[in-house]
């Protein structure tokens, strides 16, 4: 995520420098810009506490100057150039800035082209301008250039959360409310559909309003209004399509359906640019899919639980526990300090496909067996059986369905890959490759997925009527 730059990543930041650079900034120099420096911003990208890049932009009148931006070596080529640029001319022309500039060493070919490609234009060569003698070109790109960035309002309602979200197609948040019901369904230890239905309809008005509000614009200001089409509870989906539509209507908005997956597998996009083919590993209360992504219109599901999705088997695995809903988190917690006490079977299934039945079943027999015969259950280390055998299944049959497709990303997407123990698993195991991790508070539900997700729509143009039928059971290859 790019942020200001902090004292904190001072660290990391001076050591890309000293690797880029012949004539490196101090860590002072860099503090100093922090500290004193009104007129110059530092902008970071931080992925999982790593700094991948970095830049310097000063502040004068209607210009700006670009006079340092920098990628880690092992970063480089993978799009980090490009979203430190958009971000940098988002926050330019936020600012009142009409024009861009920086020098480029005539000879740095790499640099050359991604300002080529990003729109700037040499108005001048500066000659013998480095000390080694080489030349430098003055570039320049106009801000202001009459085409602002589009908008999507997306509002999310499938299941137990009320979301909407507004964001641009330069992946500029600029809103992003969220409101969850998981306390009312603990109380009956599920969802309750026609409880979720209700409370959404008391929410929903209050949860746009509140987004409008955050991002400073008017509905007219939008490009298009988004929601989730399904899958998803029926009663649920119909409340944040009927509240998208009529705001479509009234607005004179065009509408974009989208499917609820890829909003979990599309806001990964807000951590890393996404290279594909990519293949998803959805792990949610409702899905347990291995999708094998193409490009951002071509989706193929290779393998699918035959029976109880993963976070399903967590809440109930938790239920039977004793323990609340949902399952998912205390399970994780309490695994913590599980130990392997308990044998639970591995599921046997052939290719890439899951079943989590068997083990869900497996772990209700052995409570049952244990409380007849009065004995206390270990609850950590019940926990820990159920969740090594779980997800050591969600890994293996990722990494073979990686050997047959292979994929220049692997995505992580839904509640579940929240689990610690899951990303743990994956990061050991996925080295080789891309592997995103969205942060925790993107794995569960919210709206700025599916404005993620319908920005993929938007640019290819993929919009639906006002007949349109919610599906709750829609697959993400339709
Ligand atoms: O994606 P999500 O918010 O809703 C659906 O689209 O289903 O996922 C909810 C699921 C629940 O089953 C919840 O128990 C599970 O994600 N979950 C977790 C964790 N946090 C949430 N499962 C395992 N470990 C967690 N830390
Ligand atoms: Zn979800």
């Amino acid at each position: 995520m790019i942020e200001l730059m902090k004292e904190k990543d001072l660290e990391q930041v001076t050591e890309i420098e000293n690797g880029s650079f012949s004539k490196p900034w101090s860590r002072m120099y860099f503090l100093n810009e922090i500290a004193n420096n009104d007129l110059s911003e530092l902008y970071v990208d931080v992925i999982d506490g790593e700094v991948v890049a970095y830049a310097d932009l000063w502040y004068m009148f209607e210009n700006c100057d670009l006079t340092k931006i920098a990628v880690k070596e092992k970063y480089r080529h993978k799009g980090y150039g490009y979203k430190m640029l958009k971000h940098l001319t988002a926050v330019a022309k936020r600012k009142g800035c009409e024009f861009m500039h920086l020098e480029v060493n005539v000879n740095n070919k790499e640099a050359y082209d991604l300002y080529d490609r990003f729109g700037f234009e040499i108005v001048r060569t500066r000659k013998r301008y480095y000390e080694n003698g080489d030349d430098a070109y003055d570039m320049i790109k106009g801000l202001i250039d009459g085409k602002e960035a589009r908008k999507v309002l997306a509002i999310e309602s499938s299941c137990d959360e009320t979301a909407c979200a507004i964001m641009d197609e330069d992946l500029n948040v600029l809103s992003s409310v969220v409101t969850s019901q998981i306390d009312v369904h603990a109380r009956f230890g599920g969802v309750i559909p026609e409880v979720a239905s209700r409370m959404h309809v008391e929410q929903i008005s209050t949860i746009v309003d509140s987004a409008i509000k955050e991002a400073g614009i008017s509905v007219d200001d939008v490009d298009a209004i988004a929601y989730t089409i399904g899958p998803g509870l029926i009663g649920s989906l119909h409340v944040g399509a009927i509240a998208a539509k009529s705001l479509a209507f009234f607005y004179e908005k065009p509408l974009i359906g989208v499917h609820h997956l890829k909003g979990h597998i599309f806001i990964n996009e807000l951590i890393k640019p996404l290279q594909y083919p990519m293949m998803a590993l959805v792990v949610s209360g409702g899905h347990t899919e291995l999708v094998y992504i193409e490009n951002d219109q071509s989706f193929r599901i290779i393998g699918t639980t035959l029976d109880d999705a993963v976070g399903e088997a967590y809440d109930k695995v938790a239920r039977v526990m004793h323990e609340a809903y949902p399952g998912g988190p205390v399970i994780d917690r309490l695994a913590k300090d599980g130990q392997a006490h308990y044998q639970l079977p591995t599921p046997k299934v052939e290719g890439y496909d899951f079943s989590f039945s068997g083990l869900k079943n497996a772990v209700l027999q052995l409570v049952k067996k244990e409380e007849a015969a009065g004995n206390e259950i270990d609850k950590n280390d019940l926990a820990y059986a159920f969740q090594e055998v779980a997800l050591n299944s969600l890994i293996r049959k990722t990494k073979l369905a990686l050997k047959e497709y292979p994929c220049k990303t692997l995505v992580l997407a839904g509640g579940v890959a929240a689990n610690s123990r899951l990303r743990e698993l994956a990061s050991n195991e996925f080295r080789d490759i891309d592997l995103i991790l969205p942060p925790l508070k993107y794995c569960t539900d919210n709206a700025l997925m599916i404005a993620c997700a319908a920005l993929h729509e938007l640019k290819a143009g993929r919009f639906v009527s006002f007949d349109a039928s919610s599906q709750p059971s829609m697959s993400i290859e339709d």
